[in-house]
């Protein structure tokens, strides 16, 4: 039987095919960036293992339940993320807000995602040809200083990598998203065993593997479990609608408890993967883990540099790394794409083009930042800052307080345990009790808690 579903004027509504599907692309969207840019260089300057290990309580405490009920609230209406939340809200209240706060989030997010992943899509090409592998780390951040300082390239890579998951994001869901995850997801994994192993066989990694593993829990500070909350978020790409939108595609038989679980385990699995390939090696060559954001692009080309078969590693190391920014772009991309086919009745080609030409023209000043725009400054950042800024510390946190706030104290116990468990097919009550507690008390505290910090309400 299929699950697809028939809307006023539209012929039937596109959606994933297939278990694998749900999990690859949902998969695919949480593994990005975050796990291989910012989960190896946040966990490096703070403090590693016990970094990690507040990360894990903020995933399981915050981030499963958050992303449970999100999936679940984009299921139960079958559309976008501003039409769902509309649609769900009792007369006159206006959570449609929510939804829209989460599109001009994906807006912002892709602005300064799409160059990051520039950055990485123009290593590969300079990693082939070796201009980036050297190992004195001088000539490796001037050689980074050079790609993000040239204006031609910064907006050249951008545009590119907004064309390529456009192309992808005008094939739809079960032909576009769902077909490239369920190959991605794989060669990401294999990618990533193989590096690992290349790391771990390094004299000296051992040093490494005890920075990401042996806790030394007095380095726990409020400002860490901050970081590590919003981390949380970013990575599992709550707070916004994406994985509302994305909700709206599964089917009716799926267990999304059990899916979004699995999602959580595999995301985690990847990132500590991204950090046993990294830290081993930055240990064994004797450079500096707290290098922060420059780790991806200044450190790591030096240490593969130093390494026996290095260049090689180095070119799989960044196509590994643009794929799995690809899987999140393309759920970034979906964010507004839905909205604009649903409720703008836009055709799926005409709402790509339009996103698509948004992000260029909105991103073209964080893509200049170190450039053309590098001394304009709003609220004392430049554009990149401050798109990372408002999506991250503003509407991510705002969007999945909102969330919890929702399904807690509007949607309501009744509906969120009928919906969880199918209507009564799957059974998981116990379960779904716990979440509700956690949805309806426990992480909009901590939410709440963590952006008033961020705010520097306190
Ligand atoms: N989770 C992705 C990453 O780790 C980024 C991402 C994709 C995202 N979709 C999102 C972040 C939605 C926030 C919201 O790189």
């Amino acid at each position: 039987m299929s699950d697809k579903h028939h809307k006023a004027g539209h012929s039937v509504r596109d959606a994933f095919t297939s278990n694998l599907g749900m999990l690859a692309a949902t998969l695919g969207s949480a593994v990005g960036l975050g796990n291989i840019w910012k989960f190896p260089s946040m966990t490096g300057t703070n403090g590693g293992a016990s970094f990690l290990f507040v990360y894990l309580a903020c995933t399981v405490v915050v981030g499963l339940p958050v992303m449970i009920s999100e999936i679940m609230l984009g299921r139960t209406v079958k559309a976008n993320a501003i039409t769902t939340l509309r649609k769900l809200s009792p007369k006159g209240q206006p959570w449609g807000i929510v939804g829209i706060s989460g599109v001009v989030a994906a807006f912002l997010i892709l602005c300064f995602y799409t160059e990051v992943a520039g950055w990485v899509f123009a290593y590969i090409f300079k990693g082939i040809s070796g201009s980036i592998l050297t190992t004195d780390p001088t000539i490796a951040s001037a050689a980074f200083a050079d790609l993000i300082s040239d204006p031609v390239q910064s907006i050249g890579w951008q545009w590119f990598v907004i064309i390529f998951v456009s192309i992808i994001i005008t094939f739809g869901i079960s032909k576009g998203i769902e077909k490239v995850t369920i190959k991605l997801m794989p060669i990401l994994f294999l990618l990533l065993l193989v590096i690992c192993g290349r790391s771990l066989t390094l004299p000296g990694a051992e040093k490494g593997l005890e920075f990401l593993f042996a806790p030394d829990f007095s380095k726990i500070s409020g400002s860490v479990i901050l970081m590590a909350m919003g981390l949380a978020f970013f990575k599992l790409s709550i707070g916004m609608g994406t994985m509302m939108t994305y909700g709206s595609y599964f089917k009716n038989s799926q267990n999304i408890p059990l899916t979004a679980t699995r999602v959580v385990l595999a995301d985690l699995l990847i990132s500590l993967l991204a950090g046993i390939a990294i830290f081993p090696a930055v240990f064994a060559y004797g450079f500096d883990v707290s290098a922060g954001p420059s780790l991806l692009f200044i450190t790591i080309p030096a240490v593969f540099a130093s390494m026996p078969m290095g260049h090689l590693f180095a070119v799989l190391f960044f196509v590994l790394t643009a794929v799995a920014a690809t899987g999140a772009m393309l759920s970034l991309f979906e964010v507004p794409v839905a909205y604009l086919c649903e409720a703008r009745q836009m055709s799926r080609k005409a709402a790509t083009l339009t996103t698509a030409l948004l992000i260029m023209l909105l991103g073209a000043p964080a893509a200049l930042s170190s450039s053309l725009t590098k001394d304009v400054k709003v609220f004392g950042m430049n554009f990149f800052d401050l798109f990372d800024f408002l999506s991250s510390n503003l509407c991510m946190p705002a969007g999945g307080l909102l969330i919890c706030i929702f399904t807690g104290w509007v949607f309501g116990k009744d509906r969120f345990k009928a919906e969880l468990s199918n209507h009564g097919l799957i059974k998981n009550e116990k379960v779904v009790d716990v979440l509700f507690f956690l949805i309806k008390y426990v992480s909009p505290l901590l939410v709440a808690i963590v952006m008033m910090n961020m705010l520097k309400v306190f």
